[in-house]
């Protein structure tokens, strides 16, 4: 069965690994921002096809990824989700000493002088490509990656996401992070989370914070009314507002959509989830929006006016993936007296948990022998966007 642009995808594709790598070295992800690595020494790990990475941040200020393998006898390097590395990077192992900026072999213990004099420059870590955007991270698998990509996503994304300042240090910290392993194809994933037909009924509570007619692209009166209203006061605070949506080949969708009334957040109760607002809204009253932005392959971001919102999803094989989802807050907001987990993480917690049930479901259906690749609505468009941008980059 070949693939219908229009239709979802064959399962014979939705099977095929070496399409999926194939995907992921060809294009950038998503792999966090610098507020999940805020400080020098920050560190933070997530897994890839059957390999681990850690990002981490260098006292230089870069941010770089490097494979988690130890160059001497492959134990991994750091172990928890976020954590902080020594002045060094330090194996468990066997104690080998790694630089901080830039993973070259610092120190072998046990080794001979010989060893230090001659070869020990052969033994640095892996490390694979990064590029940042306003303080957004991006890796790819290739050698060479392609700047170009990298470089018109910036292009469209800098004038909405720069006014954040989320790249310069010590404007923001990771408040709360959560990943979960999902009996999923992480392409289950993005489908899902490219439409919002399902929302109504399998999201009753979000669905109460956005009109979901600003999702699919429908326009009631009562939202274009909103939309007039809130566009009036992005603009008077000199906001990119109006919505940059893929066309068939770009990575990037990216807007700033209003929030129903009185909702001040993304929070199941409207109140914001902290009281330091953020970026251009920092100092002033919270605002009823978010700039979002999706990134093919695998995220979607929210930036709130008092935290922002990542989530992204990373296959490990044909039938796991790993969802990935942190709370940014200005460095200065305290936990306790300024945000609380619980307020802050319920609604994308809730809402996530909502989806994996969906996906899980898809993706049992795609392996029964009744399975057929369904037509996408006009209401599903990013679908149909997202499978033939998956079909156009990833033909090995
Ligand atoms: S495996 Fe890392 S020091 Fe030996
Ligand atoms: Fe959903």
């Amino acid at each position: 069965m070949t693939y219908i642009s229009g239709r979802g995808f064959p399962s014979h594709v939705i099977s095929d690994l070496s399409r999926m790598k194939t995907l992921f070295t060809n294009k950038w992800f998503f792999v966090g921002t610098r507020g999940d690595v805020s400080k020098p020494r920050d560190y933070f790990t997530f897994t890839l096809f059957d390999e681990e990475y850690f990002l981490v941040h260098g006292t230089d200020n870069k941010i770089r990824c490097i494979v988690n393998r130890c160059a001497h006898q492959s134990a991994r390097l750091v172990n928890n989700d976020v954590g902080q590395c020594a002045s060094r990077i330090i194996c468990p192992n066997h104690q080998w000493a790694y630089k901080l900026n830039g993973g070259g072999l610092s120190y072998a213990s046990r080794m001979s002088t010989e060893f230090h004099e001659t070869e020990k420059k052969n033994f640095g870590l892996d490390q694979i490509p990064l590029r940042e955007i306003d303080g957004m991270l991006f890796a790819c698998l290739h050698s060479e990656p392609n700047e170009e990509d990298i470089s018109n996503a910036e292009t469209v994304l800098s004038p909405y996401t720069s006014p954040f300042k989320l790249g310069e240090s010590g404007e923001y910290k990771l408040a709360f992070h959560h990943r979960e392993t999902i009996d999923a194809n992480w392409l289950m994933v993005m489908i899902n989370n490219r439409e919002c037909c399902h929302c109504s009924v399998n999201h009753k509570q979000l669905v109460k914070l956005f009109d979901p007619s600003s999702f699919n692209g429908a326009v009631t009166p009562g939202y274009e009314n909103l939309l007039k209203n809130s566009a009036d006061r992005w603009e008077k605070l000199g906001l990119q507002w109006k919505e940059d949506a893929f066309d068939t080949s770009s990575d990037v969708r990216v807007a700033r959509y209003p929030m129903a009334e009185g909702f001040k957040s993304i929070s199941f109760d409207g109140k914001p989830v902290s009281k330091k607002t953020i970026g251009p809204f920092a100092g002033r009253d919270p605002d009823e929006s978010t700039l979002s932005f999706w990134f093919n392959p695998n995220a979607w971001i929210h930036f709130a006016s008092d935290h922002i919102s990542t989530n992204w999803v990373l296959p490990i094989s044909t039938d796991r993936c790993e969802l990935y989802t942190s709370w940014i807050v200005a460095n200065d907001a305290v936990e306790g007296e300024d945000y609380t987990e619980e307020h802050m993480t319920e609604a994308w917690k809730v809402t996530n948990q909502e989806d994996v049930g969906l996906c899980m479901s898809m993706n049992a259906g795609a392996k029964s022998e009744h399975y057929r690749p369904g037509p996408f609505s006009s209401d599903e468009k990013f679908c149909t966007q997202f499978c033939d941008w998956y079909m156009a980059n990833s033909e090995n």
